[in-house]
């Protein structure tokens, strides 16, 4: 799949089927994410890929909108670094995994974030150092779902030369 084809297809999937992904598939996701734009090229990013069936029982009863990440069979923790940027580059990252899994035929679903109040509970669960801010626990697998929800259209978003 191209990568104009991965970002049309790509959406958010919150059921999935029970076979594993290959660890070669997840190290692929993570190593488009991590060459994501990042300002000034710090790259501030770290990726805890959780597939153990109770920890991600735990992510899931922490997680608000999020319970179908004990269904999914792996799940990658995205933090960052406390740095100036730290939420365009956590999210320019995500964004770069959701597509990189679509082209891999993967199913996947962005779940926020440092704005919950559950956002410490996570990097406790994981481990996190001092420091991490919480970017994104990213659901990954087969899709047993194909959602299509509605999306503005071009010509509702984009103006040429002014607003
Ligand atoms: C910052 C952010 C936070 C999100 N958090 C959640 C979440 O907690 N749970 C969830 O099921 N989906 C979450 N989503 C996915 C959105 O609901 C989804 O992207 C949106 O409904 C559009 O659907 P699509 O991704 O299929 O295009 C989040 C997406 C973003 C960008």
């Amino acid at each position: 799949m191209d990568a104009l084809d991965a970002l049309r297809t790509r959406r958010s999937i919150r059921r999935y089927k029970s076979r594993p992904v290959p660890r070669e598939a997840l190290e692929t996701c993570i190593d488009c994410a991590r060459l994501a734009a990042t300002a000034r090229n710090v790259q501030p990013w770290a990726f805890v890929v959780v597939t153990d069936a109770a920890m991600r029982r735990a992510l899931a009863e922490t997680l608000e909108y999020g319970k179908f990440i004990t269904d999914a069979p792996a799940a990658v923790v995205v933090l960052c670094e406390d740095t100036k940027y730290y939420i365009e580059d956590g999210s320019a990252a995500v964004q770069n995994l959701l597509v990189a899994a679509t082209a891999l035929g993967l199913a996947s679903c962005w779940i926020a974030g440092d704005k919950k109040p559950y956002a410490d509970d996570i990097r406790a669960l994981v481990g996190a150092p001092d420091g991490y801010k919480l970017i994104a626990v990213v659901a990954l697998g087969y899709s047993a779902d194909h959602p299509t929800p509605a999306k503005r259209t071009l010509a509702e978003v984009v103006h040429w030369e002014k607003f």
